[in-house]
């Protein structure tokens, strides 16, 4: 028997004026799709923003329902319309941020595994890391280089080949 140690860089920045201009801009679209999010069960209030190869970017928020798991969280919401109608551009990096409406969330959000798991396939799909940036309403952002790196031992299309 072997044991392995799995690792990852995390880099932590104080606020978001303390990104790079591009970084900070794909952090503000997220605050501001975040504000449209629909979740009047939850009160918890997420917002992603997409960055595409092409500079373009995609925003996205999460839609619940009545029937709660016929809802969506953020994440997919921008990265399925990012496959859907970008079919075939790179995904570079996804800002995600979250607020409450019962407390200030000063701690980073971090995707849930779901929205882990469909960032990944994207990741495969296009052989290039998706960076992560990740921020609750106030508080320190953090930057995840790639979404491998907080989804170890993903299951991938590999398996069913
Ligand atoms: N949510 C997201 O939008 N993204 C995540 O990664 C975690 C959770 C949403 C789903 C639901 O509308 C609310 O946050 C509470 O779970």
């Amino acid at each position: 028997m072997i044991k392995k140690k799995v690792s990852f860089d995390l880099s932590v920045y104080d606020s978001i004026e303390e990104l790079e201009a591009g970084d900070k801009e794909l952090m503000q679209r997220a605050v501001i799709s975040r504000k449209n999010a629909y979740a009047p069960y939850s009160g918890f209030n997420v917002g992603a923003a997409v960055l595409l190869e092409n500079g373009e970017i995609i925003t996205g928020n999460n839609q619940e329902n009545a029937a709660y798991p016929s809802g969506l969280c953020a994440e997919r919401v921008a990265v399925f319309y990012a496959g859907a109608n970008y079919p075939g551009v790179k995904i570079k990096a996804i800002a995600i941020t979250a607020a409450s409406k019962n407390y200030i969330v000063d701690t980073a959000a971090a995707p849930c595994g779901d929205c882990r798991q469909a960032i990944s396939e994207y990741e495969a799909k296009q052989q290039s890391p998706i960076a992560l940036f990740l921020m609750g309403e106030t508080g320190k952002i953090l930057k995840c280089n790639a979404i491998a790196d907080i989804l170890p031992l993903a299951f991938s299309s590999s398996f069913l080949s």
